[in-house]
């Protein structure tokens, strides 16, 4: 049986999926939801699942507390679901190819800096681009840039919103995120 936490800075809406797609699984649990913000809402998810949670400050997770907690918790992957600060390297070397992140775009377009969330979509909008996606890649030190596990595509038209992008990269994340954690692990 595998360990996961995830790692979560909002509404966790992935984190949710992944919950319930794991709740009965032979397989993996959820052994973690740790997040960096005291009222995120991914940690009231939690609770509905009944997964320990576990918070940090930036300055904690630079000063190894919650790389010492997952070592605790003997946690085998960790799974970025919208965590939304920079990973310390000493924690990413701690889980070589065993940290997975979905980003809300088609990589290697809009990632790397300041494209996270709302920022990608806006991005994808202001370009005019008539698809986006979501990216599921292993995380190295090069943030965006660790090797892609798994795309999937959106068509967009002039119509489309940033609010409206966002909505279908949900989709695609909430049908796809936990079926490709779940192939990883074997
Ligand atoms: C997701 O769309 C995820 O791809 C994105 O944050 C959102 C979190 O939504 N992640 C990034 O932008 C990372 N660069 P959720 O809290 O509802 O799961």
């Amino acid at each position: 049986m595998k360990r996961l936490a995830i790692l979560a800075s909002g509404s966790g809406s992935n984190a949710e999926k992944i919950m319930d797609h794991f709740k009965n699984s032979s397989k993996a649990s959820i052994a973690l939801v740790a997040s960096n913000k005291l009222d995120a809402y991914v940690l009231e998810r939690a609770k509905k699942f009944n997964v320990p949670t576990f918070t940090f400050t930036r300055k904690e997770m630079e000063a190894g507390v919650l790389l010492e907690k997952l070592k605790e918790e003997n946690i085998d992957w960790v799974i970025l679901a919208g965590f939304l600060l920079k990973i310390p390297v000493e924690l990413i070397r701690a889980f070589p190819d065993k940290m997975v992140n979905i980003h809300p775009a088609l990589l290697p377009k809009y990632g790397g800096k300041g494209m996270y969330g709302a920022h990608v979509h806006e991005a994808v909008k202001a370009a005019g681009e008539k698809e986006t996606g979501i990216t599921i890649h292993l995380v190295n030190e090069n943030y965006d840039e660790g090797k892609i596990i798994f795309q999937a595509h959106t068509a967009l038209d002039e119509l489309d919103t940033p609010d409206s992008i966002a909505a279908k990269v949900h989709e695609l994340e909430h049908k796809y995120f936990p079926t490709v954690i779940e192939e990883l692990l074997d």
